[in-house]
């Protein structure tokens, strides 16, 4: 429960209200889908996801301020102190990836806690099939790593982008994430899964995944819940005897549908 000290290397600018930070290596070993409680001195704790691990094992991630701590965060300059704890959590499940077709599915900044999935699965070991990441953002400006975006295509990717609202010339897609589902992407048979986003936009996309043919068990969802000690003790993320923090984030379809079913949780 008690914070490490931690401290910003890098700082870099992602969108208008999303920086990413890279951490000082301290031996931390998170995979990819975990998370760490990230504390501002000062002003509080929340929970960020692991977005990319440095060459020499720097923990890296992306935040989008979206209050006071989020924020205090995002604002942390290259040298600033910050608490860590963790890593917390299920990863994404990576070593079921061989021999099947990867279907990616994001939605703004549920981009990040999956860019580590990306890199794996195109990089020298990856061993998918096929990969395919079909990813929605509100605005061309709000895209997380456009450079990235191409580089996964170069090595192999099918990369498709949506957004919401298209401006500054945008010629790309002008639509839901669900949209971008279509024909050749995967064979339901032998595919995996693996979503991150707002809630509704994980509800609609595995519908959709379904309805093409592919097994709830081969659907991996990423979590969001309000969280305070990230280790199963204070229950403001648990349901029945689910506890998001300690049994999640990452968890298979068919044992999120009874928690994506419960509002407000
Ligand atoms: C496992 C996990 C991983 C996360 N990973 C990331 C990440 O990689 N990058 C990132 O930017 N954010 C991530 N978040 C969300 C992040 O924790 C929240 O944005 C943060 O807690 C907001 O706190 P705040 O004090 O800055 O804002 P607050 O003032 O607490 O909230 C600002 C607004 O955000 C809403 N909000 C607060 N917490 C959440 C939440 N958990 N989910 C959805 N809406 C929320 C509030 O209702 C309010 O409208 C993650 C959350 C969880 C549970
Ligand atoms: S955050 Fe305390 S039980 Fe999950």
């Amino acid at each position: 429960m008690v914070p490490r000290p931690g401290r910003v290397r890098r700082r870099s600018r992602e969108t208008a209200n999303v920086w990413t930070l890279e951490l000082e290596p301290d031996g931390d070993g998170a995979e990819p889908g975990q998370f760490h409680m990230l504390y501002a001195m000062g002003v509080g704790e929340v929970p960020i996801s692991v977005s990319g691990t440095s060459r020499d094992g720097g923990m890296v991630h992306t935040i989008r301020d979206a209050g006071a701590v989020s924020r205090a965060l995002a604002g942390l300059r290259p040298g600033a102190g910050l608490g860590v704890r963790g890593p917390f959590g299920t990863g994404w499940p990576l070593a079921e990836a061989e021999g099947r077709d990867v279907v990616v599915m994001a939605g703004g900044i549920g981009l990040a806690p999956l860019r580590p999935v990306l890199r794996r699965l195109t990089g020298r070991g990856g061993k998918a099939r096929r990969v395919a990441l079909l990813y929605g953002a509100r605005s061309p400006a709000d895209l997380l790593y456009p450079r990235e975006l191409d580089r996964w295509r170069a090595r192999g990717a099918i990369v498709e982008v949506t957004v919401d609202h298209a401006v500054g010339g945008w010629d790309g897609k002008v639509g839901v994430v669900t949209a971008l589902l279509g024909p050749g992407l995967f064979e339901p048979s032998r595919s995996l899964a693996m979503i991150c986003g707002p809630e509704v936009m994980m509800r609609f996309s595995v519908a959709a995944l379904m309805d093409l043919g592919m097994p709830a068990a081969s659907i991996y969802v990423s979590l969001e819940r309000n969280m305070k000690c990230a280790v199963g003790h204070c229950g403001h993320c648990q349901l029945g005897g689910t506890f998001v923090c300690r049994d999640g984030p990452v968890f298979r379809y068919d044992r999120a549908a009874p928690l994506l079913g419960v509002r407000e949780l």
